[in-house]
């Protein structure tokens, strides 16, 4: 809880004998300490328990930025979560993406859900001004090159009722700006980009700009795609 280790990796630590409590080096795994009374050292260094950790999910509106602060004043998504608790986004949608944001004071959390090791699947409807043909959907399946990277298998389908030009996108890794990218080196233009899922988390309910915490439930999802334990 001092964002050092995970518990797994503290009791490591501890039995290491590289943790202090008021001086003296504890080697005992469950040696209890009270938080403002007991000073606790690791490596050197005083720790102290960080804020109870904090996870959110906006349904980010058009025209906001995912930064915690713009130096031109523009909105940032900061500006419309009133959040209680200093929190920041897990990785970022473009100005004009809309769509599931999610949001933590848990460092490991985030760090996680971005690596690619863990391929927490991203869900994308795209909306494009021309129809995309049946070649350049078998083409974003398998992967399109982006300057000199090709991008992982994704799963696509053609919305019904959309014309042709509504495309779902499921993507695996998150390259900057990735899926606008695939699109426009296959020559569309792309007039809406929504995030409708990140992992199991979907904006079902949530109207634009709105946010919500997660439920334990959907942590624990998330954390367990993440590869991290519970306690
Ligand atoms: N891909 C994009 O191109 N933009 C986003 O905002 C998210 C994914």
């Amino acid at each position: 809880m001092c964002g050092i280790a995970s518990r797994r990796k503290a009791d490591e630590l501890i039995a290491n004998g590289e943790v202090s409590v008021n001086g003296a080096i504890v080697t005992e795994l469950g040696t209890i300490v009270h938080p403002g009374r007991d000073r606790v050292f690791y490596s050197g260094k005083e720790v102290a328990a960080v804020d109870a950790p904090v996870y959110l999910v906006m349904n980010k509106p058009r025209d906001t930025i995912t930064t915690s602060n713009d130096e031109r004043g523009r909105t940032t998504v900061m500006d419309i979560l009133h959040a209680r608790k200093r929190v920041y986004p897990i990785g970022r949608l473009d100005r004009n993406t809309t769509g599931v944001l999610l949001f933590t004071n848990d460092g490991e959390f985030a760090h996680r859900l971005m690596h690619p090791k863990y391929q927490i699947p991203k869900a994308y409807l795209v909306t494009c001004a021309e129809v995309v043909t049946r070649e350049h959907l078998e083409e974003l399946r398998t992967g399109v090159r982006l300057d000199r990277v090709k991008t992982a298998p994704a799963e696509v389908l053609v919305i019904p009722g959309g014309k042709g030009k509504e495309v779902g996108i499921t993507i695996h890794e998150g390259m900057n700006r990735q899926v606008r990218r695939m699109f426009e080196v296959l020559g569309y233009d792309v007039r809406k980009l929504d995030r409708v899922a990140y992992g199991p988390i979907t904006k079902e309910g949530l109207p634009r700009g709105a946010s919500r915490a997660l439920t334990p439930q959907e942590v624990r999802r998330l954390k367990s795609m993440a590869g991290i334990e519970e306690e």
